[in-house]
């Protein structure tokens, strides 16, 4: 790849992920009691905020945010009616938020909002935002001159409720659905505006049932700190999850997050106690497993009856599970990975998956 595109774009990693929700009291409360994020900030009408108000929660690296409109006719709610609760925001950690607006506007990205600075007694940010794939933007944070706990603006938010962490320790992946025929171009604009590099390919004999088919590629930037697959459907003899996402979506957006966990096992037995439902994985997904996966630390009896799966690549495996969606429209949800070195996304488990997304097609009337 072009060295000189990928060093003009270095990131940290994920400063967060914002969502936009129909009631961000009652998801936030979600979070904390499903998932056990943290309570860290808050803004609103408290905070000279009139058309929106957001929660902050924060578990180790991951910081999610939680938005809400207050008025029928704010951003936040017009795109809460269009799109139900989803992905807003995919916030990048830069060291250089106006450097990183110049370098990818300059290359041809969109802009969503110029360069601008906040302070307060805490410190400075700098905060520049550009348009991504479908109503999806990212925002570069630079916050090398701040010490406040999440953005300035925001107030401390301090409940008595706090349920205890479940094991998530920082966001591996996000996985963007684009239309039709539009991952080339979601490839090009990471590679030619960002100066990502292209992972693995998996086409469409790759993951596809006899009904249903889709397409991915996963673009990285160059510490591989920010990893992005891009699906686009295929053609298949029914309704595949990708063409599901966007009829109900209506249009590209982030279709899951992927964190990790350094335990699984009791990262996954947690979220179910808490009420966190995971795709099923039928019993024969296990029958053959070790010829596939060969030696790994873990019980698979214990694998098995916690429905987790499990991969190999050439640098080591990985265990995962899928959430089903988190909210009403199915559209968006959570992967939850442990990596045992391996650097893929689970290529030998989609074929299972499929099956068992279709299942729940199925149950929809949606396949
Ligand atoms: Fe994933």
């Amino acid at each position: 790849m072009d060295n000189n595109i990928s060093k003009c774009l270095p990131i940290n990693g994920t400063d967060y992920v914002e969502f936009y929700v129909g009631n961000a009291k009652q998801a936030a409360h979600y979070y904390q009691s499903a998932f056990g994020f943290q309570p860290v900030a808050y803004a609103g009408l408290e905070t000279g905020l009139t058309d929106r108000v957001s929660y902050v929660l924060r578990q180790n690296k991951i910081t999610f945010v939680l938005t809400g409109t207050l008025t029928p006719d704010s951003e936040v709610a017009k795109h809460h009616i269009k799109h139900g609760d989803g992905v807003k925001v995919i916030a990048l950690w830069v060291d250089d938020a106006q450097k990183a607006f110049e370098e990818t506007t300059a290359r041809g990205a969109d802009v969503d909002f110029e360069p601008k600075s906040y302070s307060d007694e805490d410190g400075e940010v700098v905060l520049a935002s550009i348009k991504t794939y479908g109503d999806t933007v990212h925002t570069f944070v630079e916050r090398k001159n701040y010490n406040g706990s999440f953005l300035p603006g925001f107030m401390e938010w301090n409940p008595n409720y706090r349920p205890t962490e479940t094991g998530l320790t920082y966001v591996d992946h996000i996985v963007g659905n684009v239309g039709w025929d539009e991952m080339n171009n979601t490839v090009d604009y990471y590679k030619d505006v960002m100066g990502f590099e292209q992972l693995i390919s998996f086409d469409d004999k790759d993951i596809s049932t006899e009904f249903t088919a889709l397409r991915s590629k996963v673009m990285a930037n160059d510490n591989m700190r920010i990893k992005f697959p891009i699906n686009e459907p295929a053609k298949g003899l029914k309704r595949s999850q990708v063409e599901e996402y966007l009829d109900f979506y209506v249009g590209a957006g982030p279709q899951h997050v992927a964190l990790t966990t350094d335990d699984i096992v009791s990262t996954i037995a947690s979220l179910r106690e808490r009420g966190v439902d995971f795709l099923h994985v039928p019993d024969e997904y296990y029958e053959n497993i070790s010829d596939r996966v060969g030696n790994i630390d873990e019980d698979l009896k214990i694998l098995k009856k916690h429905n987790i799966l499990i991969d190999r690549d050439d640098k080591g495996y990985l265990l995962q599970l899928f959430s089903k969606p988190v909210e009403d429209r199915p559209t968006f949800f959570f992967e939850i990975i442990q990596r045992k070195d391996a650097i893929s996304f689970g290529k030998g488990n989609f074929q299972a998956l499929f099956e068992s997304i279709e299942l729940e097609q199925h149950s929809r009337g949606t396949l």
